[in-house]
C-alpha cells in the first residue's frame, strides 16, 4: 500500500500560518505525502493594514460577511486527512477562511477528517468553536485543533501585535520584545507533525487518545478564556448594531466603528484586571477555562 496522503488547505496574510504549516510539515511529511493549496479571496486584505479597512473587517468576521475565494481545483478523493490553516481575525475565523468554508468547495469536506492548525496572538477559543460548528455543518469528521499563540506577556502583546498590524514591522523596540509567535513556538510543531503523519501512516482511527494529546494550545488560561467569554458578547452586540445601522462601508459605519474602538478600550481597561484577580483566587484552574470556553448559545 502507497503512502497515506494528506492535504493542507490554508490563508496566510502576515505569514505566521504559513510557518506554522512549514514547521508543522517537516515533521508529517516523514510519514505521509502532503499537498498545499492556498486560498485566494476574490478581495485583497493588504498587509500592513489601513486603519480603516482594518476595523470595517470587525463586524463582517463576526457576522459572517465573508468574500468569496477563487475556484480551487483539487481532486478530493486522494486525500486520507485534510489540514486546514486558519488565523483568527475578531475572536473568529479570518474572512478569506470564512469564505472558503461558504464555498462550494467546502461541501467536498463532507466525510473527510479534518484537523486545524490555527494561529493568533493569544485568543483563539470562540474562533475555534466557529470552526467546530461550521465543519460539523459540513459534514466533515472533525478531529480536533492545534492552536499557536504568542507567548509573549499579554501586556506587551497588546501594544506589539497591533503595531505590526498597522506598520509591517515586528521587531522589539523600547523594552517591547518582537512580535508575533517565537521560533521556538513554531519549532514545538514539528514532534506534533511526526505524531500524527506516524499515526495517519498506521491507519490509526484519529480520533483516538493519542491524536487528542497532540491537539490542543499552546495556551490556555482563565484570564483569557473569560476575557474571551465577555469579548465575544461585546462584538456581537456592536457588529450587529454596526450592521443595522450602516450594513455598507462607508462614514457612518467608520463613525460607529470610532464608539466601538472606544468600548474595546474601556472593556480591556475594566475587565483584564478582573479577570486576572479572579485567575488569582481560583488557582488558574483549568475548571473555569473549560466553563468560560462553551460556545455561544445562538451563534
Ligand atoms: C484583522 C485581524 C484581527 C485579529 N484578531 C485577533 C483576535 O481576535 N485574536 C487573536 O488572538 N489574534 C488576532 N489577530 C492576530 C492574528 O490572528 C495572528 O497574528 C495570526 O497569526 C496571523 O496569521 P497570518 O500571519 O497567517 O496571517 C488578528 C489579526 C488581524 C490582522
Amino acid at each position: 500500500m502507497g503512502k497515506k496522503k494528506a492535504l493542507v488547505i490554508y490563508y496566510s496574510q502576515m505569514g505566521q500560518t504559513r510557518d506554522a504549516i512549514t514547521a508543522f510539515l517537516r515533521g508529517f511529511s516523514r510519514h505521509a505525502h502532503c499537498d498545499l493549496v492556498q486560498i485566494e479571496p476574490q478581495e485583497q486584505f493588504a498587509f500592513p493594514w489601513k486603519m480603516n479597512a482594518f476595523f470595517r473587517a470587525f463586524p463582517r468576521c463576526i457576522k459572517a460577511r465573508p468574500p468569496s475565494i477563487k475556484p480551487l481545483a483539487i481532486d478530493w478523493s486522494q486525500y486520507d486527512l485534510i489540514i486546514l490553516g486558519y488565523q483568527v481575525w475578531f475572536l473568529s475565523p479570518s474572512l478569506p477562511i470564512q469564505g472558503f468554508l461558504d464555498s462550494q468547495c467546502a461541501k467536498e469536506l463532507k466525510d473527510k477528517p479534518v484537523v486545524t492548525l490555527a494561529t493568533c496572538r493569544n485568543l483563539w477559543i470562540s474562533a475555534f468553536n466557529t470552526i467546530r460548528n461550521s465543519l460539523t455543518g459540513l459534514g466533515a469528521n472533525f478531529v480536533g485543533q492545534i492552536t499557536l499563540c504568542e507567548r509573549n506577556p499579554v501586556w506587551a502583546s497588546f501594544v506589539t501585535t497591533p503595531f505590526w498590524i498597522f506598520t509591517g514591522r515586528k521587531q522589539g523596540f523600547w523594552f517591547f520584545p518582537p512580535a508575533g509567535i517565537a521560533p521556538e513556538q513554531f519549532a514545538t510543531l514539528e514532534p506534533k507533525g511526526e505524531q500524527l503523519g506516524q499515526l495517519l501512516a498506521n491507519g490509526a482511527a484519529l480520533q483516538c487518545t493519542a491524536t487528542a494529546e497532540l491537539l490542543g494550545s499552546n495556551l490556555g488560561t482563565v484570564s483569557l478564556a473569560m476575557m474571551e467569554w465577555v469579548g465575544i458578547r461585546v462584538f456581537h452586540f456592536w457588529a450587529g448594531l454596526i450592521l443595522r445601522l450602516a450594513p455598507t462601508p462607508g462614514f457612518t459605519q467608520d463613525l460607529l466603528l470610532v464608539f466601538f474602538r472606544l468600548s474595546l478600550v474601556i472593556t480591556i481597561l475594566t475587565v483584564a484586571p478582573c479577570t486576572r484577580i479572579f485567575e488569582i483566587l481560583v488557582h488558574n484552574d483549568p475548571k473555569w477555562t473549560a466553563q468560560f470556553s462553551r460556545p455561544l448559545p445562538h451563534p
